[in-house]
């Protein structure tokens, strides 16, 4: 099939216009950013944190978007957030960006705080992603977005609590991933559909050595940043899985 024929068989021409995306732990330069992108695009965004009060200023700035409080490690409680948004409409897209930096002097120096802030993180991760996994694998162009490292390309002994805590996302979310390709080409078999393409959902995994924003260039402008991934370049991105066939970005890894 042409290129433009598959995206018009998946991704259809509308994009991100009309979708509904949920971006969990929204209130950081880079969730405002990517909220912002969506918006602009002509999705539907729900923001979600754990804190209101960024959470009010994240609606300040993205006009349209709606915003949920919700403590993205309790899982009963991300459960309850997932069932009270699909009753009121699809879900199209997690945009996932809890994450946080821990570190400490080599490996002697990993503490059992450091890991457990990382283990509470991939904690968030595996509850949204389940609990949204059936809204997901039910859109028509359900699309999942994380943001990992690339220190777990290349792990140091100061960050290895913080490598380990990415590369354990990345592999659950290969997981999702195959979960997406097994349960589309499975339903579809039992509805005897013949009309859709086998895999409209998909994960995808942005790499990065670090993000900055306007706000960090503007507090140190003798930096020059070398490496990093401007937030609105993340966010274009984000937007752009809609306008990419499921087939050729589920589970893959995208270096900005
Ligand atoms: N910044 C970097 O240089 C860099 C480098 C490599 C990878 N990344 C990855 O890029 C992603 C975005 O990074 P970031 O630095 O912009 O954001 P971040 O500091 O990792 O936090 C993102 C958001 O998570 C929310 N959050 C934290 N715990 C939560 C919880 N239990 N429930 C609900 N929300 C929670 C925070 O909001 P509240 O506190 O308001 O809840 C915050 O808005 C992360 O996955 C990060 O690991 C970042």
């Amino acid at each position: 099939m042409s290129e433009a024929g598959m995206r018009g068989a998946d991704a259809d021409a509308r994009g991100v216009r009309g979708r509904r995306v949920v971006v969990a732990g929204a209130t950081s330069e880079s969730g405002v950013a990517v909220c912002a992108a969506l918006a602009a695009a002509g999705a539907a965004v729900v923001g979600v944190g754990s804190n209101g009060e960024r959470l009010d200023a994240l609606a300040e700035r993205v006009p349209g978007a709606l915003t949920e409080v919700c403590d993205l490690s309790d899982s009963a409680a991300v459960d309850a957030l997932a069932q009270r948004l699909t009753s009121t409409g699809p879900v199209d897209g997690l945009v996932h960006l809890v994450g946080g930096w821990v570190g400490g002097r080599g490996i002697t120096g990993q503490t059992d705080d450091g890991w457990a802030a990382m283990e509470r993180a991939f904690r968030t991760l595996r509850n949204t992603t389940r609990s949204f996994y059936p809204a997901l694998v039910a859109s028509e162009a359900g699309r999942v977005a994380f943001v990992s490292s690339t220190a777990v390309d290349r792990p140091t002994a100061s960050g290895a609590d913080y490598a380990a805590g990415k590369a354990a996302s990345e592999s659950w979310l290969r997981s999702v991933a195959a979960g997406f390709a097994a349960d589309q080409a499975a339903g579809d078999a039992a509805a005897g559909a013949r009309a859709r393409p086998a895999l409209r959902s998909a994960v995808a995994i942005f790499v990065v050595l670090a993000l900055v924003d306007d706000r960090m260039r503007a507090a140190s402008p003798e930096k020059t940043f070398a490496g990093y991934t401007e937030v609105s370049d993340l966010a274009a991105s984000v937007v752009g899985l809609w306008d990419e066939p499921a087939t050729s970005l589920n589970g893959r890894r995208i270096r900005l």
